[in-house]
């Protein structure tokens, strides 16, 4: 489904991010296996991660070339954009997947913890999807205008909420909201944007407190998160614009930040009033959430990285 497709995925040399390149190569896509190979938290690096999972899918006979540019320098994002194209000739996916984790509560939280995961997710996310898009523009200007993906990736933290982190969930949020106008705006040349929410038993949940314990089902395999974004990422697919809860065998499309009741009044309200009227509103809206199936999957309270 995915033959001859040229992708990148980053954050590809471990977790969900393998998962996705493993199955992509298998659909015959040519990968690029981009991944700054840090520890969970973004210190440090090691070339061996990325390049492990792009010699595993060469050894199967796929077609992969390893990338240890970090998503969130600007011009090693460009670099990792060039790669595609110098090697593969073209490029038509990009899976942005790469994340690490700083939690802490707000008020410990130091600007470095912020800073740094703010730039790993939310802005990893805009420099390798900038590049991908004057790439992409300047191929439909030239009548080039088939079909391309971004499958970004959001947590249930971003949509939710979730304690400890502040940096984190700023950054998924953000991701979804910028998935929405990337698609707005990109749909022009040709190229679609979607985003992904997913649960699964990485090293990121395993160390996340009150997740690992129940995380040995197989319905959190990271394996069963890569069919909904190898499917976003073919060509006949006609989602854009949407963000999708994915764990187990289970896909779920959002209905984004939706009006449940209002109240109204003829011009501007006088403060004493609306506060009348705003009494007849809930205090909280009850909405499908993702925390709460993960929750239930768990057997226990837990919450998604
Ligand atoms: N596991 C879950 O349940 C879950 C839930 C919600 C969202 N997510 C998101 O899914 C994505 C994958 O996470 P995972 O759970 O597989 O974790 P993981 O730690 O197994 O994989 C993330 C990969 O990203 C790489 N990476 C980190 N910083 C990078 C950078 N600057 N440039 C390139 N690569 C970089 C890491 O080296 C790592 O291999 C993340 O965006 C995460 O926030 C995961």
């Amino acid at each position: 489904m995915l033959e001859k497709r040229v992708a990148i995925i980053t954050g590809a040399g471990r977790g969900i991010g393998r998962e996705h390149a493993l199955l992509f190569a298998s659909l015959g896509a040519r990968v690029v296996v981009n991944d700054l190979g840090g520890a969970p938290d973004g210190s440090g690096s090691d070339t061996s991660a990325a390049q492990a999972v792009a010699d595993e899918i060469v050894a199967l006979g796929g077609e992969a070339v390893a990338s240890t540019d970090s998503v969130s320098d600007y011009q090693a994002a460009k670099r990792l954009v060039d790669t595609a194209v110098e090697t593969f000739g073209e490029l038509h996916v990009v899976v942005n997947n790469a994340g690490i984790l700083r939690d802490r509560m707000l008020v410990s939280m130091g600007e470095q913890e912020f800073d740094d995961v703010i730039a790993v997710h939310l802005k990893g996310t805009f420099n390798v999807t900038r590049h991908a898009a004057e790439y992409w523009r300047e191929k439909s200007k030239g009548g080039d205008g088939g079909d391309r993906a971004i499958v970004n990736t959001a947590s249930g933290s971003g949509l939710h909420g979730n304690v400890g982190q502040t940096n984190y969930a700023a950054a998924k949020a953000g991701i979804a909201a910028m998935t929405i106008v990337n698609a707005m705006e990109l749909k022009r040349y040709g190229v679609r944007a979607n985003c992904i929410a997913p649960i699964a038993r990485t090293r990121l949940t395993l160390q996340t407190p009150g997740m690992s314990e129940g995380m040995g089902q197989p319905v959190f395999d990271p394996e069963n998160i890569s069919p909904v974004v190898a499917y976003l990422a073919t060509e006949a697919c006609p989602f854009n614009g949407q963000v999708f809860s994915v764990y187990g065998g289970s896909v779920g499309i959002y209905a984004g930040w939706s009006i449940a009741e209002e109240v109204t009044t003829e011009g501007r309200w006088e403060v004493d009033q609306l506060a009348k009227a705003m009494d007849s509103l809930p205090r909280k809206v009850q909405v499908n959430s993702q925390m709460q199936a993960l929750a239930t999957a768990m057997g226990a309270g837990g919450t998604p990285a």
